[in-house]
């Protein structure tokens, strides 16, 4: 019976299947010729997110050229930004960049909207979930409160998330209702993914990393708490990956305090505490992607550590963070066929 449900979704409820069925996190972008050719046709980057015929067939490619056992919804975190009306845009060459915000403009923000400006992205998914093949899992994605919050403060990206952190120390009270503010939109955006056909969903907090103790307890673990809370008040068959890169020794309390049902490892994380990670339930990641641009050894040792270590227990395999450019799509090739032992 259970053999015929999408191996992601039974490693999400515990089981351990061996070779652990396996994506990759960006795995539609540049190092793609195929990614680069629609996106030139898109034009911007927000309009490749906001058109779902675009959209689609971004995600699709991947899973056309690699079969991976998941297709992640093609979008990006600072989607969430855009709806809320701060000017987000993606200009070649600099990353993203939107409008600062400050203590009067979190004050005026409002979430009411958001979902229903997302729509394209909804419509995406609805129509991923009847073009993809049936053993093949959806994932939907937003950006934990954290994460996104560094980008709306700063306006930009930063490499310490200095700004987010100064401004959360003068206006603890502000920052405080735009860390709840986000989660609530985002946890109601990840219910309409749910709602049109993802099977799964997963919180990318790329910036856990640069946070103390406390603030990782106020920033990090509350907001995405209150986000999974909500989503499974909502849908209490919904499936949650976190992802705190950056996390370390904390992710055994994150696990526990967010509720999380897998979490996301990033390369950083030694194997032997994952492997105790594990032992509280299904664990995703984690090869250094660095090792995908060089392919060969690096790359074959690097899978092998990991199948060693966490093989056995409930494992997607995944790298620690997302595909880079400069990637080589043959080596993918060779990653997918190695996880399998298909070669
Ligand atoms: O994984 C997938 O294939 C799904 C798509 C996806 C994108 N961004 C597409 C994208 C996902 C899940 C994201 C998440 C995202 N976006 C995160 C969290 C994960 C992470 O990587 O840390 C963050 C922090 C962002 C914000 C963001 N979007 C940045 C910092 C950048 C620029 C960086 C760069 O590589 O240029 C983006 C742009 C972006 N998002 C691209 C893609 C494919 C590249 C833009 C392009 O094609 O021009």
């Amino acid at each position: 019976m259970s053999d015929t449900r999408r191996k992601i979704m039974r490693v999400l409820d515990g089981e351990s299947l061996s070779p652990p069925p396996l994506w990759l996190m960006r795995q539609a972008g540049r190092y793609l010729p195929e990614y680069r050719e629609t996106r030139a046709k898109a034009g911007s980057f927000l309009d490749l997110c906001y058109t779902p015929d675009y959209a689609v067939e971004v995600t699709l490619q991947p899973i056309r050229r690699y079969g991976f056992d998941a297709a992640i919804l093609f979008s990006d975190i600072l989607v969430i930004p855009d709806a809320m009306k701060r000017n987000v845009r993606f200009t070649e060459g600099h990353g993203p960049e939107m409008d600062p915000i400050d203590e009067a403009g979190i004050a005026r923000l409002n979430g009411e909207d958001v979902v229903v400006y997302l729509r394209p992205v909804l419509e995406t998914v609805r129509r991923l979930r009847e073009e993809l093949p049936d053993e093949t899992t959806l994932l939907g994605f937003c950006g934990a409160p954290w994460t996104v919050g560094t980008y709306m403060i700063a306006g930009h990206g930063t490499p310490d998330q200095a700004p987010a952190r100064l401004f959360a120390y003068k206006y603890p009270r502000a920052f405080e209702h735009l860390l709840m503010l986000l989660a609530d939109v985002s946890a109601d955006y990840l219910v309409a993914q749910i709602d049109a056909g993802a099977d799964a969903v997963q919180i990318f907090d790329s910036w856990a990393g640069v946070l103390g103790e406390k603030e990782f307890e106020a920033f990090a673990i509350r907001p995405v708490a209150r986000m999974i809370a909500s989503i499974k008040s909502q849908r209490p068959h919904a499936r949650i990956i976190a992802f705190a890169k950056g996390a370390g020794y904390q992710l055994k309390t994150y696990r526990q305090k967010t509720g999380a049902d897998a979490i996301g490892l990033d390369w950083s994380v030694p194997l032997a505490f994952a492997a105790e990670l594990q032992k509280d339930g299904p664990v995703q990641g984690n090869l250094d992607p660095m090792r995908v641009v060089v392919g060969g050894r690096a790359l074959e040792e690097g899978i092998d550590d990991i199948l060693q270590h966490l093989g056995h227990g409930p494992l997607i395999f995944n790298l620690g963070h997302g595909i880079t450019p400069q990637a080589n799509p043959d080596h993918v090739r060779q990653l997918v066929e190695r996880v399998r032992g298909t070669k």
